[in-house]
Parts: structure tokens; sequence; C-alpha cells
């Protein structure tokens, strides 16, 4: 069982939401998580972008929801033309890889663009807020059609055992505004009373896995286990994984899944053990304007210093970060990589589970394609 006990238990189940002033935005400092449970106040859009940035809030959905409430914050400072295309600018040089960056963006600034300066913050802050409930609502469906795969899944096993799903980085909670992208389906099978287990890959390099789908999972007693990246491979021969689930930052009109690094290797692990293996994602990650993933998705390269040092909690409770490699070496930091339609069984979305493929996401959201 997770170690988590040193948080309190009225703490808010959405990621993003506004203080009672109505103007600042309130975020959860996910950087601190598990070890301390905080809460960060975003007064400006130069806020909003280097909590992006410096991973504060991460996650491809919340990513968008918190750009869509930065572009609130700069029109609330500067509703002009010129502060439109500056918070619209800053924001979008935060991080590369996310699509859903881009499209909250774009839909805060098109709908800016249609009115007075003096309509805009009240405007831009209720475009925000609508970015987020429709965030929360397409994750609790996506859980919907998940949870069905699940049924299924634990109806071929003949209703005994437990159903096991492994998951890679966190497209938990945590990384949405509510219930997750990856996690919805685990959290309503859960709450359905299938016996289910989740292992999670640690993640390395930033162990968003070890960290926060542990903590999230264990906040709400979904059992789970934390596994080394390199362990899937092994469970999935041994007949110890029924399906993976993870989620995605950018998803191209064709299927291929760009995701946290290491998911193209589970795929194949998945592909080469016959083990079910699934996107889930609303359709504010998929970047319609691309089909060739490898090609076309922007790969995010981070620090090296996040590859060289690991950060953890001493035995003194205090946070420290330590050096893994020797003094000098060299590192590189890819984010993320493409996992190939032909690796991915399904995409579930808020309107169903598509095949991986033009056709089938067509199929899903013609008024998108
Ligand atoms: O670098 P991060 O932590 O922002 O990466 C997050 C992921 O890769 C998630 O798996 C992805 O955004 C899907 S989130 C619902």
């Amino acid at each position: 069982m997770a170690d988590w006990t040193d948080v309190s238990s009225d703490r808010p189940t959405r990621t993003i939401w506004l203080h009672d002033d109505g103007r600042t935005v309130v975020v959860i400092d996910q950087t601190l998580l598990p070890h301390a449970f905080e809460t960060l106040d975003l007064k400006t859009v130069e806020d909003a972008a280097v909590a992006i940035e410096t991973m504060v809030v991460r996650g491809a959905p919340l990513i968008g929801a918190t750009a869509a409430y930065g572009m609130a914050l700069g029109m609330a400072a500067d509703p002009s033309d010129a502060g439109l295309e500056a918070a619209a600018a800053r924001l979008l040089r935060t991080r590369p890889t996310a699509i859903n960056l881009h499209w909250a963006v774009g839909v805060v600034a098109d709908a800016m663009a249609l009115l007075p300066p003096a309509a805009r913050a009240e405007a831009a802050y209720t475009a925000a807020a609508d970015i987020a409930d429709d965030d929360a609502a397409m994750c609790s469906a996506i859980g919907d059609h998940g949870l069905r795969i699940i049924e299924e899944i634990w109806e071929a096993k003949g209703g005994t055992g437990v159903v096991q799903v492994l998951t890679h980085c966190n497209a938990g909670w945590l990384a949405t505004v509510e219930w997750g992208t990856a996690t919805a389906p685990i959290y309503k099978a859960f709450e359905a009373g299938i016996p289910i287990h989740v292992w999670v890959d640690e993640t390395r390099p930033r162990n968003q896995g070890a960290s926060l789908t542990a903590w999230e999972l264990g906040d709400r007693g979904v059992p789970h286990s934390v596994i080394v990246d390199n362990a899937g491979g092994h469970l999935m021969q041994h007949g110890m994984v029924d399906l993976c689930i993870v989620g995605s930052d950018r998803t191209t009109a064709a299927g291929d899944v760009g995701n946290k690094i290491g998911t193209y290797l589970k795929a194949l692990a998945a592909r080469d053990n016959g083990v079910p293996f699934y996107a889930a994602l609303p359709s504010s990650s998929i970047d319609w304007s691309i089909t060739d993933g490898v090609a076309a998705i922007p790969i995010e390269e981070r620090d090296a210093a996040e590859v060289t040092h690991v950060r953890g909690q001493a035995p003194d409770g205090s946070v420290v970060t330590v050096r893994l490699t020797p003094a000098g070496t060299a590192a590189r930091n890819y984010a993320f990589d493409v996992t190939p339609a032909r690796l991915v069984t399904g995409i579930i979305t808020e309107r169903g589970v598509a095949p991986a493929s033009r056709e089938g996401l067509a199929s899903l959201f013609p008024d998108m394609t």
C-alpha cells in the first residue's frame, strides 16, 4: 500500500478551481507530491505559464485547462489585442508536446477575438470554466466506455480472480481536471466492485507513476503495485497483465499515440504477448492536422538533470535531490515517444472506443475531421 497517510482527507477532487475572489486560479503543486499536498495561487498569465513549464501542473488535459485560465488571467490584466496576443504567445511557449495546450489557447483566443476588450476578461473566465467542466465530463465518459472493456475481461475470466491493468506515467485525475483518462475506467471498475489491481510503471525520470499515480490510487483505496519501467514485459510474458491503458499528450488523426517516454516499449511488449493495449484520451488530445505521429509530433527534450539526479524523501522527512550518475556524465532527456496506431488495440474517447485508425476516429468524430 502506498505511503500517503500524511495528507488530509478533505482535499479537493478537482485539480484546478477559482479562489473566492473569482479571479485567482488555484492549482495543486504536483511537484511536492507525494510528500506534501499544497496548493498554489496563480494570479498572472506568467504564473500560469511558469506552473506549466515547471510541472506544478502537468498532464495534457490539465495543461490545457491551466492555459485557458492563464488566458483569462491575461485578459483581466490587459484585454487589448496586444495583450491577447502576448498571453497566447507566452502560454504556447511553455511545453511543446501536449496538443491540449494549443487547443485550449485557441478556443479562448478565438472567442476573445470576437469581443470588444471590455468584455473579454469575464468571457475568458467563462470559456476557461467551460473547458474545465467539459474535461471533467469527457473523462467521466471515457471511464464509462473503458469500464465496459474491463467488464468484458472480468466476464472472460469467469468472474474470478483479479483484473490486472498496467498503466504508464500519470494519466489520472491529477493529469486532468477530474477522473483522469487512463484511470477513469479503473476508478469506475473499482466503484462497480470489480476486483482490480494496477501495475504502476514508475516512469523515469520524473517518476509520475511512482509519485502521482501511486498516490492517487492509494488515496482512493485502489490496489496497486509500483514496478520499475522495465518490468512490464516480464509481467506480460507470465500472464500477469490483462490489459494496458495509457493516456496521450497528442494523438494523430490516424491513431498514432504520443505519450510519456516508454509507452512505445510497453505497446511492443503487449503486442508480443497478445495483451490488449488501449489509449484513453479526450478529443481535445487529438491533433486532426497530422497523421504520421513519429514524423510530426514534437517531442519535448527536458533538462538532463532530471535524468542524472533524482528527488525523494530522506529519513528525516526532508525532500532532497541526489545525483545518480558520475559527475559530468552526459545525459539526454526525451520526455515523450510515439506508439504507432498498429500497436494500439483501441482508443477510448468520450464518444466510445474507436479503432486506432483514421477511419475509426473519423467514425466517432465526423464533425472534427
Ligand atoms: O510530462 P507530463 O507529466 O505532463 O506527461 C503526462 C503524460 O504523459 C500523460 O500520460 C498524458 O498527459 C496523458 S494525461 C491524461
